[in-house]
């Protein structure tokens, strides 16, 4: 990382809001610090924004995320839109739905997940992953722009049946949607993203609507909630969902995972000579990049979390960074082992909002992990990585490597 600064004496003065702290400092020193002296710590309110309470613990969080009694979701689930004071999709999207609509909407989504249908999307990935890792071993250059941009986008337009022509157009918005590659990107653009990708699929579902076909955006066309089906309204946001909530998350662990080898060539040889198997290993590569560092909810209740007691309305943000580190709960925690046994991460949260795409996250880690196995046998950073600007992403935007064919 570049610029590393020093953390403060007393880290719970530290602006948990802001991105900038993440680009320049390591996280992992103040959560090992704030685990052991504050695992449960209040942010004082700033100019603009609310203050809020983070949760640092392992045991902490999941038993938040297990609590959707006491806890909402539908005032936001990121700081975001926590500290904006709600989400415009409250109520109508599945990550900021609670109790019996959010059930139901679940079991809708979970028609474009079937078996049968994600088992044709995981070849699709292994194919994508074989050939552009293939290339790039042979080329050279920006793992970030080479390969990892390429798979989840191409994996959730195959889902959802959006054509391969409209998925550059799609990037694009993604990614100045939610994280940033620049420190000077501002909150308007990434609210005008937000907007022309719900606009972009009101478009597609009326092609849709006029020829059915597989996927999610059909799904969700034929799906009811609460004895009528669901609104225009309600199906952009949820396609919204599955392209903001597999895009990024996808690739920053794809880029880490590749990070990750370069700079523990050890482990690297562990998976050249198969001496560890890939669904451990894709464990470990998540557990390490956690690339959505937090999620977020409002008490509806007092609650008592750890060591304080907590008034209803409070915002309360789940570090999965921190839990994903913690030393009651994993061995040698800051040591990347990719035979970790026994990895029961955070990474895709935990309870009624367990990341809906967990399968096909494992899957396209898991093919980048076996495509590099067949085709590298050795790898290299040939230049610093670039961390992207976020309080919510965690990861690189940038990877420039160098392999060596198999
Ligand atoms: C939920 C992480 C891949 C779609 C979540 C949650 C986490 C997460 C932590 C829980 C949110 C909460 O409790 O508020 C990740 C990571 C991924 C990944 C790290 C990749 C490595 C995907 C993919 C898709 C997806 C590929 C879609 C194809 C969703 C959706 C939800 C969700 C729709 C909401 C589920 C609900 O509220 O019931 N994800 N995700 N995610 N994820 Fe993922």
């Amino acid at each position: 990382m570049n610029g590393v600064r020093e953390l403060p004496e007393d880290c719970t003065t530290v602006d948990l809001a802001d991105p900038w702290f993440f680009r320049h400092h390591d996280q992992y020193e103040l959560w090992r610090r704030l685990r052991a002296e504050h695992p449960v710590f209040w942010t004082e309110p700033g100019e603009d924004r609310p203050g809020f309470w983070s949760v640092t613990r392992f045991e902490d969080v999941q038993r938040v995320y297990r609590d959707n009694r006491r806890f909402t979701s539908e005032r936001g689930n990121v700081l975001t839109t926590l500290l904006a004071g709600g989400d415009s999709a409250a109520g109508m999207m599945l990550a900021v739905s609670d109790g019996e609509r959010h059930r139901e909407l679940r079991n809708v989504m979970l028609k474009a997940f079937s078996p049968r249908f994600l088992r044709s999307v995981e070849l699709r990935v292994r194919d994508m992953a074989d050939r552009l890792i293939h290339q790039v071993v042979d080329g050279g250059g920006d793992f970030a722009a080479e390969v990892a941009e390429k798979i989840p986008m191409g994996t959730i337009c195959h889902l959802l049946g959006v054509p391969e022509s409209d998925q550059a157009y799609l990037l694009t918005l993604t990614k100045s949607a939610l994280s940033s590659e620049h420190e000077d990107a501002t909150e308007e653009a990434a609210v005008r993203a937000r907007n022309e990708i719900l606009l972009y699929f009101l478009d597609l579902l009326d092609g849709i609507r006029k020829t059915p076909r597989e996927g999610a955006i059909a799904a969700l066309a034929d799906g009811a909630v609460g004895g009528r089906p669901l609104t225009e309204e309600e199906i952009v946001f949820n396609c919204y969902s599955l392209v903001i909530g597999g895009d990024e998350t996808s690739r920053l662990s794809m880029i880490g995972a590749v990070h990750a080898l370069a700079e523990h060539p050890e482990q690297w040889r562990l998976l050249r000579a198969g001496e560890v198997g890939t669904d451990t290993a894709v464990d470990e590569v998540l557990r390490w990049t956690t690339p959505a560092m937090h999620f977020g909810r409002t008490t509806l209740e007092e609650v008592t979390i750890g060591p304080r007691t907590i008034g209803p309305g409070s915002v309360v943000v789940l570090w999965n960074t921190s839990a994903n580190r913690d030393e009651e709960v994993f061995e040698e925690p800051d040591r990347f082992l990719l035979s970790r046994a026994a990895n029961r991460h955070l990474t895709f949260g935990y309870g009624p909002h367990f990341c809906i795409g967990a399968q096909l996250g494992r899957a396209e880690v898991g093919a980048v992990l076996d495509a590099l196995r067949t085709h590298a046998s050795a790898l290299e950073l040939t230049g610093e990585p670039h961390r992207v600007h976020s309080n919510f992403l965690n990861g690189f935007s940038t990877l420039p490597v160098a392999f060596t064919p198999a």
